[in-house]
C-alpha cells in the first residue's frame, strides 16, 4: 500500500466522520449518520492495518502485525458483545466506559514512546532522544487521557448507581463526595502536573512524566466525584470531549493524520454537545463541574409532597378527554423512560390516529437523562419521525391544541422558567404546555422533578393531574379507548 494511497483513503475515512456527526444531528438522517460512522471506522482501522504492514514489510519484520490483529479481534468481539446486551437505559454508562478505554490507551501509547521511543519510531515523528515538540505533545496526551480514564471510571460507577459488579464504593455514590479544601487541593495538583509537565518538555526528565502521569489519574477522580450522579450526562459529555483531544495529542506524536482529525471531531463535537446541554438546563457549565447543585437539590426534595389541592382524575376520564380531542401533543419525559411505557404509548396514539384524532409529540432537548433520550425512546417503538416534533418547532402550536397529554415529564413544562424570574430555572427554554386549552399530567405523586421545583402547571384550572406508574396509566388509557 503506497503512502500516497494510504493518505487517500485516511480522506476519505475523515470525510465520512464529518459525515456522520452531520447525519447524527437530526433523527430522519441518523441512520445514515451511522452508516457513515461505520464505513469510516472500517476504512481507517483497514488503512492503518496496511500501514503498518507497510512498515512491518520494510523493517523486514512484522511490526507488531499480529498483535494489532489480536487486538481487533478481542476489542471487536468485546464491543459486540457488550453492544448487543446493553440496555437503551445503561447507554451512558457504556459510553462513559468506552471514554475511559480511549483514555487509557493514549496513556500507554505515551509511556510506550517515552520509554521506548526507538519503538515507536518507525511510525512516528519520534525519534530517540525525544525532541521537545513531542515531548510535549505525549505530556498533553497522557496527562488529558489520564484523566479521562479515571474520570471515566467514577462517572461509570456513579451511573451504574453505586455499585459495580455488586460491589458498593463509596466513591461511585449517586451523591457528591465533597470535603474541605477541594477546590484548592484540585488547583495544587493541577498546577503540579503543569509544572511537572513543562520540566518533562524542556529536560526529558522521566520521574517528571511519571509523577505528572500519577497525579493526572488522581485528579480525573478528584475533579468527578463532587458531581451528583444526575449532572453526570453533561460529563460524560466532557469526557467525550477530553478523550477525544487526547486522542488527536497522541496523533501528533505518532505523525498519524487520522487519528487527530478523528481526535479533534470528537473533542470539538463533545464540547458543543456540552455547552448546549448546558444552556438548555440553564446551567452555567463550571456550576456543573464544580458540582453538586443537581443532585443536592433533587435529592433534598426527592420525596418532598406539595399540600396544595390539585383536579385530578382517571385513566378513563383522560381517555374521553383525548379520544373527544382535535388535536393532542404528548410531551414525553424522564419518567416515560422508567416506566418503559413508549411501546403502550405508540399503540395509544395509533388508536386515537384512527379516530381521526392529530398527535404529535413535542421533545424538550434535555428532557430525560441524556442527550437524545426521548428520540431513542419514542424510535425504539417505532413512532413515525414526522410526528415527533423540537421544542421550537412545536411551541407555537400549543396555543391552538385541544389537550396536552404530560407523560413523567416536569422541569421541561414548568412555566416558572418564564413567569418567576427568581426561580432556579429561571430562563430555561420550555415546552409551553400551559398555553393549551387543557393538559393532562401524568406521573406518580406530587414529588418534584430533577430541579427539586414545584410546577404551577399541576394547580391550572385546565390540568388534571392523572397519578400512577406511565406504564399503567396509558394501558387503563388505551383500554377506556378501545
Ligand atoms: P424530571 O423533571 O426529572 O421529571 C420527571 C418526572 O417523572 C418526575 O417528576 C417523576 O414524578 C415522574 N416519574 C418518575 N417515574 C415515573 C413513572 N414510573 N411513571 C410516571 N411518572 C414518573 O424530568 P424531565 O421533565 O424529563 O426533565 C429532565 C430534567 O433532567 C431537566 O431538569 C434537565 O435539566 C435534567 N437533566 C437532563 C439531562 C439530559 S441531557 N437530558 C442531563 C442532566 C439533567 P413522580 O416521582 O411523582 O412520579
Amino acid at each position: 500500500m503506497s503512502m500516497n494511497l494510504i493518505t487517500a483513503l485516511y480522506l476519505v475515512a475523515s470525510v465520512c466522520f464529518i459525515q456522520a456527526l452531520k447525519g447524527l444531528s437530526h433523527p430522519t438522517s441518523s441512520r445514515r449518520g451511522n452508516l457513515f460512522g461505520m464505513a469510516g471506522m472500517t476504512i481507517a482501522v483497514l488503512t492503518t492495518v496496511g500501514l503498518i504492514y507497510r512498515l512491518g514489510a520494510q523493517m523486514g519484520e512484522g511490526a507488531g502485525l499480529g498483535y494489532v490483529l489480536l487486538g481487533l479481534l478481542l476489542g471487536g468481539t468485546a464491543g459486540t458483545v457488550m453492544a448487543k446486551r446493553v440496555e437503551m437505559t445503561k447507554m451512558p454508562e457504556l459510553v462513559a466506559f468506552m471514554h475511559s478505554m480511549i483514555g487509557l490507551a493514549a496513556v500507554f501509547i505515551a509511556i510506550a514512546a517515552v520509554v521506548e521511543p526507538q519503538s515507536l519510531g518507525i511510525v512516528a515523528a519520534i525519534t530517540d532522544p525525544i525532541p521537545a515538540g513531542n515531548r510535549l505533545e505525549l505530556f498533553l496526551g497522557a496527562a488529558i487521557g489520564a484523566v479521562t480514564f479515571s474520570g471515566s471510571v467514577i462517572a461509570f460507577g456513579k451511573l451504574a448507581g453505586g455499585a459495580v459488579f455488586g460491589w458498593k464504593f463509596r466513591l461511585f455514590q449517586g451523591a457528591p463526595v465533597t470535603f474541605a479544601g477541594q477546590h484548592w487541593l484540585n488547583l495544587a495538583a493541577g498546577l503540579a502536573i503543569l509544572g511537572l509537565g513543562l520540566a518533562f518538555t524542556f529536560t526529558g526528565d522521566l520521574s517528571a512524566f511519571g509523577v505528572l502521569v500519577a497525579l493526572a489519574f488522581v485528579i480525573g477522580v478528584l475533579i468527578i466525584i463532587p458531581i451528583g450522579g444526575a449532572d453526570m450526562p453533561v460529563v460524560v459529555s466532557m469526557l467525550n470531549s477530553y478523550s477525544g483531544w487526547a486522542a488527536a495529542g497522541i496523533g501528533f506524536s505518532l505523525n498519524n493524520s487520522m487519528l487527530i482529525v478523528a481526535g479533534s471531531l470528537v473533542g470539538s463535537s463533545g464540547a458543543i454537545l456540552s455547552y448546549i446541554m448546558c444552556k438548555a438546563m440553564n446551567r452555567s457549565f463550571f456550576n456543573v463541574i464544580l458540582g453538586g447543585f443537581g443532585a443536592e437539590a433533587g435529592a433534598v426534595v426527592a420525596g418532598s409532597q406539595e399540600q396544595r389541592p390539585v383536579k385530578s382524575g382517571s385513566a378513563d376520564d383522560a381517555a374521553f378527554m383525548l379520544s373527544n380531542a382535535d388535536s393532542v401533543i404528548i410531551v414525553p419525559g424522564y419518567g416515560l423512560a422508567v416506566a418503559r411505557a413508549q411501546h403502550a404509548l405508540m399503540e395509544l396514539t395509533e388508536k386515537l390516529a384512527h379516530r381521526g384524532v392529530s398527535v404529535k409529540y413535542a421533545i424538550h432537548p434535555v428532557a430525560g437523562r441524556m442527550p437524545g433520550h426521548m428520540n431513542v425512546l419514542l424510535a425504539e417503538a417505532e413512532v413515525p419521525y414526522e410526528q415527533v416534533f423540537e421544542m421550537d418547532d412545536i411551541n407555537p402550536e400549543f396555543g391552538q391544541t385541544d389537550v396536552v397529554l404530560v407523560l413523567g415529564a416536569n422541569d421541561v413544562v414548568n412555566p416558572a422558567a418564564k413567569t418567576d424570574p427568581h426561580s432556579p430555572i429561571a430562563g430555561m427554554p420550555i415546552l409551553e404546555a400551559y398555553k393549551a386549552r387543557s393538559v393532562i399530567v401524568n406521573k406518580r405523586s406530587m414529588a418534584s422533578g430533577y430541579a427539586g421545583l414545584d410546577n404551577e402547571l399541576f394547580y391550572m384550572d385546565k390540568s388534571m393531574m392523572v397519578f400512577g406508574d406511565a406504564k399503567k396509566v396509558i394501558e387503563d388509557m388505551l383500554k377506556a379507548v378501545e
